[in-house]
Protein backbone atom coordinates (compact mmCIF):
# COMPACT_ATOMS: atom_id res chain seq x y z
CA UNK A 1 0.00 0.00 0.00
CA UNK A 2 1.62 3.44 -0.88
CA UNK A 3 2.49 5.58 1.78
CA UNK A 4 3.47 9.10 1.75
CA UNK A 5 7.00 9.91 2.94
CA UNK A 6 7.46 12.37 5.90
CA UNK A 7 10.61 14.39 7.02
CA UNK A 8 11.10 15.21 10.22
CA UNK A 9 13.72 17.78 10.92
CA UNK A 10 14.38 17.10 14.37
CA UNK A 11 14.11 14.39 17.27
CA UNK A 12 10.59 14.57 19.15
CA UNK A 13 8.89 12.94 21.24
CA UNK A 14 8.40 8.96 20.48
CA UNK A 15 4.62 8.71 20.95
CA UNK A 16 4.21 11.54 18.69
CA UNK A 17 6.52 9.61 16.15
CA UNK A 18 4.11 6.59 16.39
CA UNK A 19 0.94 8.85 15.88
CA UNK A 20 2.86 9.78 12.09
CA UNK A 21 4.61 6.33 11.33
CA UNK A 22 0.28 4.67 11.32
CA UNK A 23 0.32 6.91 8.16
CA UNK A 24 3.26 7.46 6.62
CA UNK A 25 7.22 6.08 5.77
CA UNK A 26 9.06 7.75 8.00
CA UNK A 27 12.29 9.11 8.13
CA UNK A 28 14.04 11.60 11.19
CA UNK A 29 17.41 13.88 11.30
CA UNK A 30 19.84 12.03 13.71
CA UNK A 31 21.66 14.77 14.55
CA UNK A 32 21.60 17.19 17.76
CA UNK A 33 22.64 20.37 15.41
CA UNK A 34 19.84 21.50 12.86
CA UNK A 35 20.88 20.18 9.09
CA UNK A 36 22.18 22.94 7.35
CA UNK A 37 19.95 25.14 4.76
CA UNK A 38 21.21 22.12 2.00
CA UNK A 39 20.93 19.35 4.18
CA UNK A 40 17.40 20.37 4.54
CA UNK A 41 16.79 20.59 1.06
CA UNK A 42 18.02 17.32 0.14
CA UNK A 43 16.27 15.86 2.79
CA UNK A 44 12.89 17.41 2.09
CA UNK A 45 13.38 16.70 -2.31
CA UNK A 46 11.17 13.56 -1.49
CA UNK A 47 9.06 14.57 1.33
CA UNK A 48 4.97 14.80 1.19
CA UNK A 49 5.04 16.17 4.49
CA UNK A 50 7.56 17.76 7.30
CA UNK A 51 7.71 18.32 10.59
CA UNK A 52 9.68 21.43 11.08
CA UNK A 53 11.33 23.17 13.92
CA UNK A 54 11.48 27.47 14.81
CA UNK A 55 15.63 27.03 12.81
CA UNK A 56 14.40 25.93 9.66
CA UNK A 57 14.42 28.31 7.10
CA UNK A 58 11.29 27.24 4.72
CA UNK A 59 11.70 29.73 1.90
CA UNK A 60 10.48 30.26 -1.69
CA UNK A 61 13.55 28.32 -2.94
CA UNK A 62 13.43 25.07 -0.88
CA UNK A 63 9.99 25.13 -1.58
CA UNK A 64 10.79 24.83 -5.03
CA UNK A 65 13.17 21.95 -4.20
CA UNK A 66 10.13 19.95 -2.97
CA UNK A 67 7.86 19.31 -5.30
CA UNK A 68 5.70 16.89 -3.75
CA UNK A 69 5.29 18.53 -0.29
CA UNK A 70 1.40 18.79 1.08
CA UNK A 71 2.33 19.90 4.60
CA UNK A 72 4.28 21.48 6.79
CA UNK A 73 3.95 20.66 10.58
CA UNK A 74 5.95 23.38 12.51
CA UNK A 75 6.23 22.14 16.04
CA UNK A 76 5.87 25.64 17.90
CA UNK A 77 3.48 28.95 17.77
CA UNK A 78 5.80 31.15 16.00
CA UNK A 79 6.04 30.91 11.66
CA UNK A 80 8.43 33.66 10.37
CA UNK A 81 10.73 31.20 9.24
CA UNK A 82 8.21 29.81 6.93
CA UNK A 83 6.74 31.54 4.05
CA UNK A 84 3.27 31.03 4.35
CA UNK A 85 2.42 33.03 1.28
CA UNK A 86 4.82 31.26 -0.69
CA UNK A 87 3.69 27.84 0.99
CA UNK A 88 -0.40 28.94 0.31
CA UNK A 89 0.40 29.50 -3.26
CA UNK A 90 1.90 25.87 -3.86
CA UNK A 91 -1.17 24.41 -1.94
CA UNK A 92 1.00 23.72 0.91
CA UNK A 93 -0.93 23.17 4.42
CA UNK A 94 1.10 24.78 7.52
CA UNK A 95 0.58 23.31 10.73
CA UNK A 96 1.77 25.09 13.99
CA UNK A 97 1.19 24.35 17.44
CA UNK A 98 -0.44 27.64 19.57
CA UNK A 99 -1.92 27.35 22.77
CA UNK A 100 -0.21 24.42 24.59
CA UNK A 101 2.68 25.84 25.11
CA UNK A 102 1.41 29.49 26.14
CA UNK A 103 1.81 28.74 30.14
CA UNK A 104 5.52 26.93 30.07
CA UNK A 105 6.65 29.63 27.94
CA UNK A 106 5.10 32.31 30.10
CA UNK A 107 6.57 30.41 32.97
CA UNK A 108 9.98 31.08 31.78
CA UNK A 109 9.49 34.34 30.70
CA UNK A 110 8.75 35.25 34.71
CA UNK A 111 12.50 32.90 35.86
CA UNK A 112 13.81 35.37 33.12
CA UNK A 113 12.12 38.36 35.33
CA UNK A 114 13.06 37.21 38.45
CA UNK A 115 15.93 35.68 37.39
CA UNK A 116 17.24 39.31 35.85
CA UNK A 117 15.95 41.60 39.04
CA UNK A 118 17.40 39.35 41.92
CA UNK A 119 21.06 38.94 40.03
CA UNK A 120 20.38 35.03 40.59
CA UNK A 121 22.74 33.43 37.65
CA UNK A 122 26.15 36.31 38.60
CA UNK A 123 25.35 35.43 41.80
CA UNK A 124 25.48 32.32 41.54
CA UNK A 125 29.09 32.21 39.56
CA UNK A 126 30.35 33.76 42.55
CA UNK A 127 29.20 31.33 45.26
CA UNK A 128 31.25 28.57 42.41
CA UNK A 129 34.05 30.82 42.50
CA UNK A 130 34.57 30.26 45.89
CA UNK A 131 33.54 34.22 46.94
CA UNK A 132 30.57 33.42 49.10
CA UNK A 133 31.97 34.87 52.17
CA UNK A 134 32.74 38.15 50.07
CA UNK A 135 29.57 37.79 48.59
CA UNK A 136 27.58 37.81 51.74
CA UNK A 137 27.70 41.77 51.84
CA UNK A 138 25.22 43.90 53.10
CA UNK A 139 25.58 46.25 50.28
CA UNK A 140 26.48 43.30 47.53
CA UNK A 141 23.83 41.87 45.14
CA UNK A 142 21.33 44.39 45.69
CA UNK A 143 18.59 43.69 42.77
CA UNK A 144 15.09 45.00 41.54
CA UNK A 145 12.02 44.65 43.96
CA UNK A 146 9.42 42.56 41.95
CA UNK A 147 6.53 43.00 44.01
CA UNK A 148 4.73 46.21 43.90
CA UNK A 149 6.94 47.18 40.39
CA UNK A 150 4.87 47.54 36.63
CA UNK A 151 5.06 44.69 34.37
CA UNK A 152 4.90 46.10 30.53
CA UNK A 153 3.04 43.58 28.20
CA UNK A 154 3.71 44.16 24.43
CA UNK A 155 1.45 41.87 23.07
CA UNK A 156 -1.69 40.42 24.93
CA UNK A 157 -1.67 37.17 23.31
CA UNK A 158 -1.73 33.45 24.43
CA UNK A 159 1.59 33.99 26.57
CA UNK A 160 1.50 37.89 26.93
CA UNK A 161 -1.76 36.86 29.21
CA UNK A 162 -0.05 34.24 31.08
CA UNK A 163 2.87 36.35 31.75
CA UNK A 164 0.56 39.03 32.99
CA UNK A 165 -1.12 36.36 35.15
CA UNK A 166 1.70 35.37 36.71
CA UNK A 167 2.57 39.34 37.76
CA UNK A 168 -0.75 39.54 39.53
CA UNK A 169 0.52 36.96 41.95
CA UNK A 170 4.04 38.85 42.72
CA UNK A 171 1.66 41.80 43.64
CA UNK A 172 2.30 43.98 40.12
CA UNK A 173 0.59 46.29 38.06
CA UNK A 174 -0.19 45.52 34.74
CA UNK A 175 -0.24 47.65 31.41
CA UNK A 176 -0.30 46.67 28.04
CA UNK A 177 -0.17 47.40 24.20
CA UNK A 178 -1.92 45.17 21.71
CA UNK A 179 -2.99 45.35 18.03
CA UNK A 180 -6.81 44.80 19.56
CA UNK A 181 -7.51 46.19 22.97
CA UNK A 182 -8.98 43.67 25.50
CA UNK A 183 -11.49 45.35 27.35
CA UNK A 184 -12.49 41.61 28.42
CA UNK A 185 -9.18 41.51 30.42
CA UNK A 186 -9.15 44.88 31.51
CA UNK A 187 -12.42 44.12 33.34
CA UNK A 188 -11.53 40.82 34.55
CA UNK A 189 -7.72 41.32 35.59
CA UNK A 190 -7.54 45.25 36.22
CA UNK A 191 -5.07 45.19 33.26
CA UNK A 192 -4.32 49.50 31.75
CA UNK A 193 -4.43 49.78 28.37
CA UNK A 194 -1.58 51.83 26.96
CA UNK A 195 0.00 53.36 24.01
CA UNK A 196 3.12 51.53 23.16
CA UNK A 197 5.41 54.73 24.45
CA UNK A 198 3.67 54.51 27.53
CA UNK A 199 4.17 51.15 28.33
CA UNK A 200 8.22 51.09 27.11
CA UNK A 201 7.84 54.36 29.43
CA UNK A 202 6.28 53.39 32.68
CA UNK A 203 7.46 49.51 32.90
CA UNK A 204 9.65 48.22 35.38
CA UNK A 205 9.82 44.83 33.31
CA UNK A 206 9.16 44.80 29.56
CA UNK A 207 8.18 42.05 28.40
CA UNK A 208 7.80 41.25 24.54
CA UNK A 209 5.26 38.72 23.03
CA UNK A 210 4.21 39.64 19.68
CA UNK A 211 5.37 37.40 16.88
CA UNK A 212 7.88 38.62 14.60
CA UNK A 213 6.61 40.58 11.22
CA UNK A 214 7.40 43.58 9.45
CA UNK A 215 5.18 45.06 11.54
CA UNK A 216 6.97 44.57 14.92
CA UNK A 217 10.63 43.94 13.38
CA UNK A 218 12.74 46.02 15.65
CA UNK A 219 9.80 47.42 17.92
CA UNK A 220 12.53 47.78 20.61
CA UNK A 221 15.63 50.22 18.68
CA UNK A 222 17.34 52.79 20.27
CA UNK A 223 14.96 55.09 20.53
CA UNK A 224 12.55 52.83 22.33
CA UNK A 225 15.11 51.90 24.66
CA UNK A 226 16.26 55.40 25.69
CA UNK A 227 12.60 56.31 26.66
CA UNK A 228 12.59 53.10 29.59
CA UNK A 229 13.41 53.42 32.66
CA UNK A 230 17.29 53.65 33.69
CA UNK A 231 16.52 51.31 36.15
CA UNK A 232 14.02 49.03 33.67
CA UNK A 233 14.91 45.04 32.90
CA UNK A 234 14.04 44.36 29.28
CA UNK A 235 12.72 40.53 28.76
CA UNK A 236 12.37 39.19 25.42
CA UNK A 237 10.71 35.72 24.89
CA UNK A 238 8.91 36.73 21.87
CA UNK A 239 12.01 36.68 18.60
CA UNK A 240 15.50 38.09 18.91
CA UNK A 241 14.54 40.78 15.81
CA UNK A 242 11.79 42.52 17.85
CA UNK A 243 14.48 43.92 19.09
CA UNK A 244 17.48 45.70 17.76
CA UNK A 245 20.46 43.40 19.40
CA UNK A 246 23.13 46.34 18.81
CA UNK A 247 20.76 48.71 20.51
CA UNK A 248 20.16 46.23 23.36
CA UNK A 249 23.95 46.15 23.95
CA UNK A 250 23.83 49.94 23.79
CA UNK A 251 21.52 50.61 26.28
CA UNK A 252 23.00 47.73 28.80
CA UNK A 253 26.21 49.57 28.48
CA UNK A 254 25.24 52.75 28.73
CA UNK A 255 22.75 52.74 31.65
CA UNK A 256 19.60 53.66 29.47
CA UNK A 257 17.96 50.27 31.21
CA UNK A 258 18.92 47.66 33.89
CA UNK A 259 19.15 44.83 32.26
CA UNK A 260 18.20 42.35 29.80
CA UNK A 261 16.57 38.52 29.96
CA UNK A 262 16.65 37.28 26.79
CA UNK A 263 15.39 33.43 25.71
CA UNK A 264 15.84 34.66 22.29
CA UNK A 265 18.26 36.34 20.28
CA UNK A 266 18.67 37.95 16.72
CA UNK A 267 20.80 36.12 14.95
CA UNK A 268 20.21 32.30 16.31
CA UNK A 269 22.77 31.07 17.53
CA UNK A 270 24.99 34.52 18.66
CA UNK A 271 28.14 34.45 17.36
CA UNK A 272 30.19 33.08 20.57
CA UNK A 273 31.93 36.36 21.25
CA UNK A 274 28.80 38.06 20.79
CA UNK A 275 29.82 41.42 23.25
CA UNK A 276 26.34 41.16 24.60
CA UNK A 277 27.35 37.79 26.05
CA UNK A 278 29.84 39.49 28.06
CA UNK A 279 27.61 41.79 30.09
CA UNK A 280 26.50 40.67 33.71
CA UNK A 281 23.19 42.49 33.58
CA UNK A 282 22.17 40.06 31.02
CA UNK A 283 20.42 36.65 31.23
CA UNK A 284 20.58 34.65 27.84
CA UNK A 285 19.02 31.82 27.14
CA UNK A 286 18.94 28.95 24.25
CA UNK A 287 15.42 29.85 23.06
CA UNK A 288 13.97 26.98 25.58
CA UNK A 289 10.58 28.99 26.50
CA UNK A 290 8.61 26.28 25.53
CA UNK A 291 10.81 23.05 27.00
CA UNK A 292 9.43 21.58 29.45
CA UNK A 293 8.64 17.84 29.40
CA UNK A 294 4.55 18.50 29.38
CA UNK A 295 4.09 21.20 26.55
CA UNK A 296 6.89 19.93 24.30
CA UNK A 297 5.03 16.50 24.48
CA UNK A 298 1.88 18.21 23.67
CA UNK A 299 3.26 20.23 21.05
CA UNK A 300 4.92 17.23 18.97
CA UNK A 301 1.70 15.54 19.62
CA UNK A 302 -0.20 18.15 18.25
CA UNK A 303 2.14 18.69 15.06
CA UNK A 304 1.83 14.82 14.43
CA UNK A 305 -1.96 14.90 14.36
CA UNK A 306 -1.56 18.35 12.36
CA UNK A 307 0.20 16.67 9.76
CA UNK A 308 -1.81 13.34 9.72
CA UNK A 309 -4.74 14.83 9.11
CA UNK A 310 -3.47 16.53 5.90
CA UNK A 311 -2.06 13.65 4.65
CA UNK A 312 -5.53 12.64 4.86
CA UNK A 313 -7.09 14.89 2.94
CA UNK A 314 -8.54 16.17 6.30
CA UNK A 315 -8.65 19.72 8.50
CA UNK A 316 -6.02 20.37 10.60
CA UNK A 317 -6.59 21.40 14.77
CA UNK A 318 -4.34 24.17 13.70
CA UNK A 319 -3.62 25.48 10.60
CA UNK A 320 -2.03 28.73 10.02
CA UNK A 321 -3.41 29.09 6.11
CA UNK A 322 -7.04 27.72 6.62
CA UNK A 323 -8.19 29.48 3.32
CA UNK A 324 -6.67 26.48 1.74
CA UNK A 325 -9.01 24.43 2.56
CA UNK A 326 -11.70 25.69 0.05
CA UNK A 327 -9.17 25.22 -2.67
CA UNK A 328 -8.21 21.60 -1.51
CA UNK A 329 -11.97 20.64 -1.10
CA UNK A 330 -11.63 19.93 2.48
P1 LIG B 1 -0.50 35.03 20.04
O1 LIG B 1 -1.47 34.38 20.95
O2 LIG B 1 -0.81 35.12 18.60
O3 LIG B 1 -0.18 36.47 20.63
C1 LIG B 1 0.51 37.46 19.96
C2 LIG B 1 -0.13 38.78 20.32
O4 LIG B 1 0.60 39.87 19.74
C3 LIG B 1 -1.57 38.91 19.84
O5 LIG B 1 -2.34 39.33 20.91
C4 LIG B 1 -1.48 39.94 18.74
O6 LIG B 1 -2.56 40.70 18.35
C5 LIG B 1 -0.34 40.80 19.22
N1 LIG B 1 0.27 41.53 18.10
C6 LIG B 1 0.54 41.08 16.86
N2 LIG B 1 1.10 42.05 16.12
C7 LIG B 1 1.21 43.12 16.93
C8 LIG B 1 1.69 44.43 16.74
N3 LIG B 1 2.20 44.82 15.57
N4 LIG B 1 1.63 45.29 17.79
C9 LIG B 1 1.10 44.91 18.96
N5 LIG B 1 0.61 43.67 19.20
C10 LIG B 1 0.66 42.79 18.19
O7 LIG B 1 0.89 34.26 20.13
P2 LIG B 1 1.59 33.65 21.42
O8 LIG B 1 1.27 32.20 21.50
O9 LIG B 1 1.33 34.50 22.58
O10 LIG B 1 3.12 33.76 20.97
C11 LIG B 1 3.71 35.02 20.72
C12 LIG B 1 5.08 34.85 20.12
O11 LIG B 1 5.96 34.33 21.12
C13 LIG B 1 5.17 33.83 18.99
O12 LIG B 1 4.81 34.40 17.75
C14 LIG B 1 6.61 33.41 19.02
O13 LIG B 1 7.37 34.24 18.17
C15 LIG B 1 7.02 33.65 20.48
N6 LIG B 1 7.27 32.39 21.21
C16 LIG B 1 8.50 32.17 21.73
C17 LIG B 1 8.73 31.04 22.47
C18 LIG B 1 10.08 30.79 23.07
O14 LIG B 1 10.45 29.63 23.20
N7 LIG B 1 10.81 31.80 23.45
C19 LIG B 1 7.72 30.09 22.68
C20 LIG B 1 6.48 30.36 22.11
C21 LIG B 1 6.26 31.50 21.38
P3 LIG B 1 -3.99 41.08 18.98
O15 LIG B 1 -3.73 42.19 19.95
O16 LIG B 1 -4.79 41.47 17.82
O17 LIG B 1 -4.52 39.88 19.69
C1 LIG C 1 8.83 28.93 19.85
O1 LIG C 1 9.68 29.75 19.73
C2 LIG C 1 7.52 29.05 19.32
O2 LIG C 1 7.26 29.98 18.56
O3 LIG C 1 6.70 28.19 19.66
Amino acid sequence: MFKPRVYVTRQIFSDALDIIEQAAELEVWPDDAPPTPEQLREALADADGAIINVMDRIDAPLLEAAPKLKVLSQVAVGLDNVDIPEATRRGILVGYTPGVLAKATADLGFALLLATARRVVESDKWVRNGNWEIAHHPMFWLGSEVNGSTLGIMGMGGIGLEMAKRALGFDMKVIYHSRTRKPELEAEYGFKYATPNKVIANSDFLSLHVPLTPETHHLIGEKQLKKMKPTAILINVSRGAVVDTDAVYKALTKGWIAGAGLDVFDPEPPPVDHPILKLDNVVVLPHIGSASNRSRREMHLLAARNLVAALKGERLEQCANPELYETLGI
